[in-house]
């Protein structure tokens, strides 16, 4: 059979993301399989994208391995190869050791290295030549988060015939931050390739739009940038959110509903379950989320029989040095924590470094009482929503922190500021100690809030938006 090359695809909706929405699948036997990755922005575009012959781009995960263009759920996957020093330059450097951390409010220190960015711009420029095969006449493109920023504007070059969308899935930094980057000026021009720059927040949209006009000097209004070609760019927030109906039926199955009272039994029933889902990541808080948990033992509030804390921390870019450190200081800490304040069989954090299936998760949504999600800065924090969706019942209690996405719209959480122990620990036991029937009507108000918004809802208006015909500028707003 004949390779299928890039040009044969043709695809009307083009998507394209660092990963590959499949997850390689080795059986007993030994022979390979893809199977769809869980995340909400696949399953809210797949429909969308087998009914419009869509193609995504992306990395497959595996460093050198060679990959063909395959199908899979009606969706044509196009693999895009790369290599060792890439990995290492492009992905753990550029895109995790400079971006996130710039982006997260300089929760760690960015690193500037010029190799770093030679390999970011090699990678997208592989990205844009493959989506500019792939692609069918005037077909949709939408290019997802910070790995990708300069593939609109590479794109735009090869193929002025598309329409190009862009959505950063992380927070966006105000100009004080973002003006550090020695590259801020080429990144915020390969973001004004899109028509349409989505982002989680309009705060978001706002700084993004603010740096256009001072670092790049075009003309802007409101949510608009209007280039000296008469083409317009719009900025503006789309709030993402999950497949809230797959995690309410998920919630809801006799499996999950079975694993969740094992959970408990298995953690000897205490009064309540405290609950944090992370990738073990440094900008989730989860170091000091612990120490305000284990002071409130510790100040005698609770006892390691009452209250219990099960803290899932899924590894993550486990070779990046600040990964590292991480994870060296939180295995510390909840040595301490436990040899300190733990019992037989009664360890006060149950802390596992492990990633779980979805109903694993949705298991331990339904069984733990507190969910915590303390981020010091968080795009949205989609944990947060699926905790809201699986509460069945219309209990438990959400504390999330001020500065993750998900605030914004999760009005009735217990917030906190992430960096205030003392404050944190208030809202912990606040939410310990709250009346059921506050507890019901805040949770009611969220998840009408996670039952309107969904992934499918996003995918939509974005989609909408970007596709909708916008007239080219007046000649008189040109700057
Ligand atoms: C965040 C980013 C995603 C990324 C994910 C997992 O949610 O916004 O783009 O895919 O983290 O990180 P990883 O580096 O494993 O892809």
């Amino acid at each position: 059979r004949r390779r299928r090359s890039p040009g044969d695809v043709r695809a009307e909706l083009v998507v394209l993301a660092n990963r590959l929405p499949v997850d390689r699948v080795v059986h007993a036997d030994g022979s390979e399989d893809w199977r769809r990755s869980p995340g909400g922005l696949v399953s809210a575009l797949a429909p969308v994208m087998a009914a419009n012959r869509g193609a995504w781009i992306g990395w497959p995960g595996d460093v050198m391995e060679e990959c063909e263009i395959f199908e899979h759920d009606g969706i044509t996957l196009v693999p895009i190869g790369i290599s060792q020093q890439e990995y290492e330059e492009y992905y753990e450097g550029f895109s995790n050791a400079t971006l996130w951390p710039l982006y997260h409010d300089l929760v760690a220190k960015p690193e500037f290295h010029r190799e770093w960015w030679d390999a970011y711009v090699a990678v997208n420029r592989r990205f844009a030549e493959t989506a500019a095969e792939v692609a069918a006449e005037g077909a949709t493109v939408w290019v997802q988060d910070y790995q990708l920023q300069l593939v609109p504007s590479l794109l735009r070059e090869l193929r002025s015939d598309l329409r190009i969308g862009f959505f950063l899935h992380i927070p966006f930094p105000p100009a004080e931050l973002f003006s550090q980057l020695p590259w801020r000026r080429e990144l915020l021009e390969g973001l004004l390739g899109a028509d349409l720059v989505g982002f989680q927040l309009s705060g978001a949209a706002q700084n993004f739009i603010r740096l256009v006009r001072q670092r790049v000097g075009h003309k802007t209004h409101r949510d608009t940038v209007y280039l000296p070609d008469g083409r317009t760019v719009v900025a503006k927030a789309f709030p993402i959110s999950i497949d809230t109906a797959q995690f309410e039926k998920l919630a809801a199955s006799p499996g999950v509903q079975a694993r969740a009272k094992q959970i408990r039994d298995d953690l000897g029933n205490p009064r309540r379950i405290f609950l944090g889902i992370d990738r073990l990541d440094y900008t989730k808080g989860i170091y000091a989320r612990m120490r305000a948990f284990s002071e409130l033992i510790h100040d005698g509030h609770f006892s390691v029989e009452e209250a219990t804390f099960v803290q899932v921390a899924s590894p993550s870019r486990e070779r990046v040095d600040q990964y590292r450190k991480l994870r060296d200081e939180t295995d510390r800490l909840v040595g301490h924590i436990n040899g300190d304040l733990g019992r037989i069989g009664r360890p006060a954090i149950s802390y596992l470094n492990a990633s779980f299936p979805q109903s694993e998760m949705a298991a331990l949504f339904v069984a733990c009482d507190i969910m915590v999600v303390t981020p010091f800065r968080d795009g949205m924090n989609l944990v947060a929503k699926e905790y809201v969706a699986c509460r069945l019942h219309e209990d438990g209690a959400l504390v999330l922190s001020e500065f993750a996405g998900a605030a914004e719209e999760l009005r009735q959480a217990f917030l906190v500021n992430p960096y205030d122990i003392n404050g944190m620990k208030a809202q912990m036991l606040a939410a310990y100690r709250a009346d059921p029937k506050d507890l019901g009507r805040r949770m009611r108000a969220m998840r009408r809030t996670v039952a309107e918004n969904d992934v499918a809802n996003w995918a939509n208006a974005f989609l909408t938006e970007l596709t909708t015909p916008r007239p080219a500028h007046d000649k008189h707003l040109r700057p």
